[in-house]
Parts: C-alpha cells; sequence; structure tokens
C-alpha cells in the first residue's frame, strides 16, 4: 500500500534547510514517489522521485533512460524554427550533459583527453599558489567567509585558466555562472529564463572573441586543444566548443565551491574527524569522498524513461520523468553504515556524487583534487570557528552553502 506523503515538497524552505530526515522517510515509506513535477509546463507525463541507493544507481546504469524527451515521444515534434528558440536551451543541447550516444559519446572522447589524472596532477601546484594566495590575506584578517572569499574565487580562476579565460574577467564570468545555476535548477522563474538567455548571448560572444584569438594565437589552453579537434567530419563546430566551454565553466565551478565549503563546514563541527584529516594527509581523498557522501553538491538529477519500467511494484511509463535523489542515496542505510556520521576514512565509499553510467562525472579527479588541497591548506593555516549559522541556498537540485562565515580559533 502507498503511504500518501505531504512531506515532501522541494520548495518547502524547512526540506531545503535540512533534507536529510524527509529523504530518511521517503526512503522508508515511499522510495519510487509519484509526485508533483518541479516546474509548470512539465505536466504531460508523470513525474517520479527515487531515494533508495539500488534504485537510483541503477536508473543511472540503465539504457531505458536517459536524458533527451525525443526516444521517448511516438512521434518527433516538429523543428522549432531559429528565430523562435531560447538561446539558453539552444546552447544546452550541446552539452556534454543532454546528449545520447552516439553523439554522446563522440564529445566524451574528445573531452577526456583534457581532464586525465595526469592533466590534473599538473594542475595541483596551480591549485596550491591560487589557494596560497588567498590564505595570506585572509588568514591575517581573522574572520572570512569560506564561500565568497576562499572557495568561490580559488575554483572560478582554476578553471578559467584551464578552459584559457583571462583572469582579468572573472567578474564577469562569475556573473555568468551564478546565472547557469539559477536556470539549471528546478525552479525556474520567466525573469531567470530571460536573464539566463541574455546571459547567453553576452557569454557566447565573449567566447566567440576568445576563440578567434586562440585560431590566431594558439596558447596552452583547453580551446585552443579543443580547436584541435573542430576539424574534420566527427569534430567540433565552433557552436558546439563554444556551448562546451559554457558547460565546463559552469560544471566545474559551482559544485567545488559546494564541496569546499561544506567539507569545511563538516570539518568544524566534528572536531575528531579534523584532527584526523591533520594527521593523516593520506586519508585527504576519502575525506572529500565523505564530504560528498555526506552534502552532495548535486542533491538531484533527473531522467525520461524511454520504456516501460517496473520499479519497487511501481509502473513508470514511457516518457515519465525520474527524479534521481542522490543526496537520498548517499545516505541510505542499506548502502552506508551509520550513514548519518562523518567518517572520513570510510571505505569503501561507493556514493553517487559524481553520478553513473555513461554521464559520470568528466571533472571528478579536478574536484577531488581541489577539494583535497583547498581543505588542507585552510586548515594547515590556522584553526577556524564558524562564526554564524551557516546558510544553506534556495535551490533544490544545486545544494550549497551561501555563506560560511569563520573566525579565528585558538590552538
Ligand atoms: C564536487 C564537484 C562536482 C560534483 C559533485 C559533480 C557532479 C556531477 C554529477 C552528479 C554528474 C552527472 C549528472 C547526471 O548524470 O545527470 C556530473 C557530470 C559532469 N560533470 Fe561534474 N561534478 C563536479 C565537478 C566537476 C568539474 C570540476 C567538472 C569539469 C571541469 C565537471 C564536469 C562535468 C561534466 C562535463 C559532466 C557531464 C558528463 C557527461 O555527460 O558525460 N564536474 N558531475
Amino acid at each position: 500500500m502507498i503511504t500518501r506523503l505531504t512531506a515532501f515538497d522541494i520548495f518547502d524552505p524547512a526540506f531545503r534547510a535540512n533534507p536529510y530526515p524527509v529523504y530518511a522517510t521517503m526512503r522508508a515509506r515511499d522510495p519510487v514517489h509519484r509526485g508533483r513535477p518541479p516546474t509548470p509546463g512539465d505536466h504531460d507525463f508523470a513525474w517520479w522521485y527515487l531515494f533508495r541507493y539500488d534504485d537510483v544507481a541503477a536508473v543511472l546504469k540503465d539504457p531505458r533512460f536517459g536524458r533527451a524527451i525525443a526516444p521517448a515521444l511516438d512521434a518527433p515534434a516538429p523543428p522549432v524554427p531559429p528565430a523562435e528558440r531560447e538561446p539558453f536551451w539552444d546552447m544546452y543541447a550541446r552539452w556534454t550533459l543532454a546528449l545520447e550516444p552516439p553523439e554522446h559519446t563522440r564529445q566524451r572522447a574528445l573531452l577526456n583527453h583534457a581532464f586525465t589524472t595526469r592533466v590534473v596532477e599538473a594542475l595541483r601546484p596551480t591549485i596550491a599558489n591560487r589557494a596560497a594566495a588567498l590564505l595570506s590575506d585572509l588568514v591575517p584578517r581573522g574572520d572570512f567567509d569560506v564561500v565568497a572569499d576562499y572557495a568561490f574565487p580559488l575554483t572560478l580562476s582554476v578553471i578559467a585558466t584551464l578552459i584559457g579565460i583571462p583572469p582579468r574577467d572573472l567578474d564577469r564570468v562569475k556573473e555568468w555562472s551564478l546565472t547557469i545555476a539559477a536556470v539549471l535548477d528546478y525552479k525556474r522563474t520567466w525573469d531567470v529564463m530571460a536573464a539566463g538567455n541574455r546571459m547567453t548571448r553576452e557569454f557566447t560572444a565573449y567566447l566567440r572573441e576568445i576563440v578567434a584569438a586562440r585560431r590566431a594565437r594558439p596558447g596552452d589552453d583547453l580551446i585552443t586543444n579543443l580547436l584541435a579537434a573542430t576539424d574534420g567530419q566527427r569534430g567540433l563546430d565552433e557552436d558546439e566548443l563554444i556551448a562546451l566551454c559554457v558547460m565546463l565553466l559552469f560544471a566545474g565551478h559551482e559544485t567545488t565551491v559546494n564541496l569546499i565549503s561544506a567539507g569545511a563546514l563538516l570539518l568544524m563541527e566534528n572536531p575528531d574527524q579534523l584532527a584526523l584529516f591533520r594527521a593523516r594527509p593520506d586519508l585527504t581523498d576519502t575525506a572529500v569522498d565523505e564530504f560528498l557522501r555526506l552534502h552532495s553538491p548535486i542533491q538531484a538529477t533527473t531522467r525520461i524513461a524511454y520504456a516501460d519500467v517496473t520499479l519497487s511494484d511501481r509502473i513508470i511509463r514511457r516518457g515519465d520523468s525520474v527524479t534521481l535523489l542522490l543526496g537520498a542515496a548517499n545516505r541510505d542505510p542499506a548502502a552506508f553504515a551509520d550513514p548519518d556520521r562523518a567518517d572520513i576514512a570510510r571505505r569503501p565509499n561507493r556514493h553517487l556524487a559524481f553520478g553513473r553510467g555513461i554521464h559520470y562525472c568528466l571533472g571528478a579527479p579536478l574536484a577531488v583534487a581541489q577539494g583535497g588541497i583547498a581543505l588542507q591548506l585552510l586548515f594547515e593555516q590556522a584553526d577556524w570557528e564558524i562564526n554564524t549559522a551557516p546558510r544553506w541556498s534556495e535551490t533544490f537540485g544545486f545544494r550549497g552553502l551561501q555563506s560560511l562565515s569563520v573566525a579565528r580559533g585558538r590552538r
């Protein structure tokens, strides 16, 4: 029997402030939940929410679920004339995350080489130097905001350097990146959408100039490397290259900010874990995995059913949307012992914060490296205490601290 739950409302501020008790109830009582669509207009098909680790992991790997609506429709929708298309969605349609094989496979192969462990290892000194430079100003100040003053500028400058965006333009890029986060969240107003379309025009025009400059004068960056892949039948066209730069800028930034600030919070809240983190640098990577598990920066991602599928006695029909609660799966007691406890030595830790299957996060090695370096340096330099109550963002899909004010503590 299905218990009707009114408690699961992704727009309830109490849920957003602390979704984990609600996730626990849903996992136990209605793990394959038929709910309301998060955005008005998405009413043609049913909308499901999955909470259990095994269900979420299975759907992420199951080719009967995908990212595009077209394979779930009997007749393809008539093409929209270019003048009537929304610039943001036009660009988004070229993102790796939005594609299905074989297009996805082709793009992913072109991008993979830019994010190998070797590339990330070579970036480590840059990450450490930027973090140290920021801290050399922040530590003497005695108090600061981990989100705005540390994690945000650090991750933005690292991903911008990798892509080939000059440091002088970071303020503009920061605004664009914030707009993308708002558009891609589940609650999207018309104003947000209009801002997203404006941003797309400005950002793509800006990137077009950089691409032209790199064509004329190659540099040592991703744009230059991807330009080499723009020729030939299977290569990238310029619109695709630009869309991928926007995607990487966004994907590589917001989420990593949230990892670093949530990691700092968890360490300050758990002094025994902080002591271990300091004493055992060999645990840095497993610690980062634990922070990602406990406060997954991407709490939810959605798939569309390409076929009728039965899950826990419920029939998900072709065309239905299925929102996978990564944040709920990552605290499932069936998959993790004592799931609400922070244990930076936890092994194995097969969390789903980076997804699974063909869309598994391209930037996972970079995110883990950045998170580890940023947190090691932060706590190596001083003791920190939480200054004022941390504030979480009001978004649902992307969850992170809006602000984490800290003050120098006593050792
Ligand atoms: C803590 C940081 C990060 C987290 C938690 C994270 C999480 C995720 C998740 C959950 C997915 C899969 C989404 C889905 O299947 O629907 C994903 C995909 C992706 N991520 Fe990340 N990500 C992070 C950092 C990065 C970085 C640093 C980059 C690049 C610079 C990046 C680039 C991508 C790309 C390109 C995809 C799409 C891959 C594909 O479709 O094949 N991410 N990420």
